[in-house]
Order: structure tokens, then C-alpha cells, then sequence
């Protein structure tokens, strides 16, 4: 899909990566570009510097998503690309001495934020974009919804379940000429990454997040579901996959590096 002359939401585009991606959809000759964030003052100046528009909006709760996505069609026009970027650390404890945590409130919020979130959209969007024959979910997940982000149980989980609601999206909907893309990066340089410790997500070097919009608009260009920023992830993936005991004993081996380096 070309985004010239389309309408396009990106959620999270206060900062960091959903930023970037307005600014390139913007460059690309959007229509309107429309930024929606919980840092309602960031949405409103990313807006304005894209000469987009900006809703505060919470992703976790449905009633935000839905009166983005009325409000944006009732006012601009059509959304023909929704980009569910928003985002959370939630959890990170390397030196967890259980995956499980001990409290529900890391997993509710990454699981409202990461997955729910994509659901809401869908829920509003799927009879609009049928209606039409046609749309366009770009879904940030992460390459620790395909591998896995030590340290980080919370995250890792809710960001496979993104991949699998984005899966079930895109073969659900095939047919009905809608398309799916799940960027899934590794290290990217925002404040997200800046609030946890330096590890392994930054391996093959942190992206900056023009880098991983580029990438993200070329994918939807060819219409690809899987964008890889980080191209080694695929290798990633295809050794977890070929031998998955290995690959856990691997990761397993990372993570006590991890509880070496940051219990000292
Ligand atoms: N930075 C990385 O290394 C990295 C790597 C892989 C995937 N990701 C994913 O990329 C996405 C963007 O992350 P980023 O690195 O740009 O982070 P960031 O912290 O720079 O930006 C995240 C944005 O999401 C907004 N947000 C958070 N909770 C929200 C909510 N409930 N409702 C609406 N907006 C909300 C924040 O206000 C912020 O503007 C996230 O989904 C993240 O998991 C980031």
C-alpha cells in the first residue's frame, strides 16, 4: 500500500518510534496523519510539526480507541492504515527470582497496552475497512514476541501474543483485502530502551528509531508481514525453531550472565 494521500493513525506517537513513523508517513505524502498518545502535549506537537492532528487517548481502554477512530473518520476521512505502536516497558527484573513476579499489575498493563490495545482497533476498524474492501493495521510488537526478551516475562509474553492476535488478523481478513505488518525490532534508541539496562536486545547494535520507520514504510510498501529491522533476527528465529532445546539452553545462559552482571 501507498501511504500518499491516505489517512493514518499511529498510537504512541508522542515519542521514540511511533514519532518517527509520523514523520516518514507525513514525508510520504500522507493525507493526514493522526497522533494519538497518552503524553497528550507530545501528540499535540508532533501533530503540529506534521501538520497532523493529536487525540490523548489511554490504548488499554476500548471507549479511547473507538472515539480516536470515529472522531478521525467523522472529521478527515477514512483511516486506511492504523498503527498500534504504543508501548510499555512493564516488569523488567533481571534478577526476577520468579518469572511469574509477584503481582498482577506488570501483566494487566502489558497485556491492555500490547495486545487489547490491537484487538479495540480491530473490534472499530474491521466492518469499516470490509465495508470498503480495503485497510491496513501496522502493529509494532517487538523481536521479543518472536524470540524472547530476558529479564522481561511480562513483555516477552504479551508482545507473542501480539504476533499471534496479528497472525489471526491478517488470515481472518485476507480476503477481505485487508492487510496486516508486524514490525518487530530489536535495541531502538528512545527513551524506552534508555530506561532499562544496557543487554542483549542491543547485541546487534540499537537502531535509531528514522531507521526503523523507514523500514516500516517500506514494508507496508511491498506489504510484508514481517519487517525486520534487525535482519539477524531471522537467523534467530530460524535456530530457535530448528533446535528449540539449544535455544532455550542459549538464552537460559544469557539470562545468568544477566543475574551475574547486575547482582554485583
Ligand atoms: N525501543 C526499543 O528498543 C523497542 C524495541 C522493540 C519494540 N519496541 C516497541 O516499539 C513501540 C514504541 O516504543 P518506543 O521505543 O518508541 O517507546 P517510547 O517510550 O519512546 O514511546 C512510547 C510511546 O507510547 C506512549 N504510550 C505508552 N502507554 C500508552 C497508552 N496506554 N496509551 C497511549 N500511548 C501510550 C508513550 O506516551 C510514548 O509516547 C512499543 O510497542 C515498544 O514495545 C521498542
Amino acid at each position: 500500500m501507498q501511504v500518499m494521500g491516505k489517512i493514518v493513525v499511529v498510537t504512541g506517537g508522542a515519542n521514540g518510534i511511533g514519532r518517527a513513523l509520523c514523520e516518514a508517513f507525513h514525508r510520504a505524502g500522507a493525507a493526514k496523519v493522526i497522533v494519538a498518545d497518552v503524553d497528550g502535549a507530545g501528540a499535540r506537537a508532533v501533530a503540529s510539526s506534521v501538520d497532523g492532528a493529536a487525540f490523548k487517548c489511554d490504548v488499554g481502554q476500548e471507549k479511547d480507541i473507538r472515539h480516536v477512530i470515529e472522531e478521525t473518520e467523522r472529521q478527515f476521512g477514512p483511516i486506511a492504515l492504523f498503527c498500534s505502536n504504543a508501548g510499555i516497558v512493564g516488569g523488567f527484573d533481571p534478577l526476577s527470582e520468579n518469572a511469574g513476579g509477584n503481582s498482577d499489575e506488570p501483566w494487566a498493563r502489558s497485556w491492555a497496552i500490547h495486545v487489547m490495545a490491537h484487538v479495540y482497533a480491530a473490534r472499530c476498524l474491521i466492518p469499516r475497512m470490509k465495508a470498503r474492501g480495503e485497510g491496513y493495521f501496522l502493529n509494532t510488537i517487538s523481536a521479543a514476541g518472536l524470540l524472547s526478551q530476558v529479564g522481561s516475562p511480562a513483555y516477552s509474553t504479551t508482545k507473542h501474543a501480539a504476533v499471534g492476535f496479528a497472525e489471526n488478523l491478517a488470515i481472518s481478513h485476507r480476503a477481505h483485502g485487508i492487510r496486516v505488518s508486524i514490525l518487530c525490532p530489536q535495541g531502538v534508541d528512545t527513551n524506552m530502551l534508555r530506561s532499562i539496562p544496557k543487554g542483549p536486545q542491543s547485541g546487534d547494535g540499537d537502531l535509531s528509531p528514522e531507521q526503523v520507520a523507514k523500514d516500516a514504510l517500506q514494508g507496508i510498501e511491498q506489504e510484508t508481514f514481517l519487517i525486520l529491522p534487525h535482519p539477524q533476527v531471522l537467523g534467530y528465529m530460524r535456530n530457535k525453531t530448528e533446535n528449540y532445546d539449544r535455544w532455550i539452553a542459549g538464552m537460559a545462559k544469557i539470562q545468568a550472565k544477566m543475574r551475574e552482571d547486575y547482582g554485583r
